[in-house]
């Protein structure tokens, strides 16, 4: 049986990455499959956080999720801290995986920087609460950008590293869904970096709440090169700016890249990027519409979360109580 979970850090807006690299399979996998989606909180507060904002960050994010086409009576929706399991399953991961395992991990190098002995514990142990999100469901397959890639391998080897230490094939070795035309979305002011929440120029992402005037005017001041778009796919080798344009335009599209190029291939930024801007105000304004209309109610969102979570709930408690059997913890967890 396939088992799908997938989380989302609750830090500012949604961007087109995210949509893109994540949310928009989420939505398609929920047709065919028991799918558990879940606003990380938890995993928000391994770098400073204002209270407020986090509060009103997952709300947000709740809403762009369910904007985007997550259906909380199909999906299991929630928000991360409301379930303790993650938590308690977390501590146990943590004396599982070595130290050894989380010093290779590159996306504690990047958030941690140059300062590194500044860095939170929760930081550098974030990826052992990301292995507990998805063992303590024992979902099987996780659907995420590619950048999450090496947070999944990590997984898998606390998953293993249990299963032996307990001697029985307890957990499944969950796999990565790595999906769609634009797994990696880059920023449109830097071809080299990623696009993230954390960028400090606002022109560097498109997110779900821009308007059409703010998607036209940040895709047509995106970064490119001075050349005519190629006509095949090995013209955008060494063009990052070009081929991060168009692998948008592709997932958009739900095309490949080849079939853009066949389109577009001999025409400048002066013509692709305006079809580039119409399409993605086409694809997510509705969903910026969406999201606002969810957002004027927070007491319905924090229903849904709640209802979610008894879901979630009610799916990790006897995993975690088996867990807790096979460590030797005595008794159950109160509550
Ligand atoms: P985060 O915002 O870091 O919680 O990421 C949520 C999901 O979006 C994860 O599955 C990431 O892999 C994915 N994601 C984040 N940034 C990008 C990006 N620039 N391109 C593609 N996927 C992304
Ligand atoms: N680390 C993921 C990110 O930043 C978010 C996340 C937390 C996640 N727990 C997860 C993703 C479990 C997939 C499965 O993108």
């Amino acid at each position: 049986m396939k088992r799908i979970f997938s989380g989302v850090q609750p830090t500012g807006n949604l961007h087109l990455g995210n949509y893109l690299g994540a949310i928009r399979n989420w939505v398609r996998l929920q047709q065919e499959f028991e799918c558990i989606y879940c606003v990380v909180d938890l995993h928000a507060i391994t770098v400073p956080q204002d209270p407020a904002e986090l509060t009103a960050s997952t709300r947000e994010v709740a809403a762009s999720l369910m904007a985007s086409g997550i259906d909380p009576d199909q999906s299991i929706l929630f928000n991360q801290s409301c379930v303790p399991q993650h938590a308690e399953l977390a501590w146990v991961f943590n004396c599982v995986a070595r130290l050894g395992w989380l010093n290779r991990m590159t996306q504690f190098k990047e958030k941690a920087g140059k300062n590194r002995e500044n860095a939170t514990v929760g930081l550098y142990s974030y990826p052992t609460l990301m292995a507990s999100d998805i063992l303590v469901y024992k979902a099987t397959h996780v659907p995420v950008g590619e950048d999450q890639k090496q947070h999944l391998e990590l997984t898998r080897d606390i998953a293993q590293a249990f299963n032996a230490m307990v001697g029985e094939d307890f957990f499944p070795l969950p796999e990565p869904q790595i999906l769609g035309q634009a797994t990696r979305v880059m920023s449109l002011r830097d071809g080299s970096a990623k696009m993230s929440k954390s960028d400090a120029s606002d022109f560097s992402r498109i997110t779900l709440t821009d308007d059409a005037d703010a998607i036209m005017s940040k895709i047509k001041k995106a970064k490119t090169d001075p050349e005519p778009l190629p006509s095949e796919v090995e013209g955008l080798e060494d063009r990052p700016e070009a081929r991060n344009l168009v692998s948008i335009f592709a997932a958009l599209a739900d095309r490949d890249e080849a079939g853009v190029l066949a389109d577009f291939g001999g025409q400048g930024f002066g013509v692709f990027k305006p079809a580039l801007a119409e399409l993605a105000i086409e694809k997510l304004s509705p969903i910026t519409g969406e999201m606002n209309r969810l957002m004027a109610d927070p007491g319905y969102l924090d229903q849904i979360l709640a209802t979610g979570a008894n879901k979630a709930y009610a799916l990790a408690r006897p995993i975690m109580a088996e867990v807790r059997q096979r460590v030797g913890f005595l008794g159950s967890s109160a509550g």
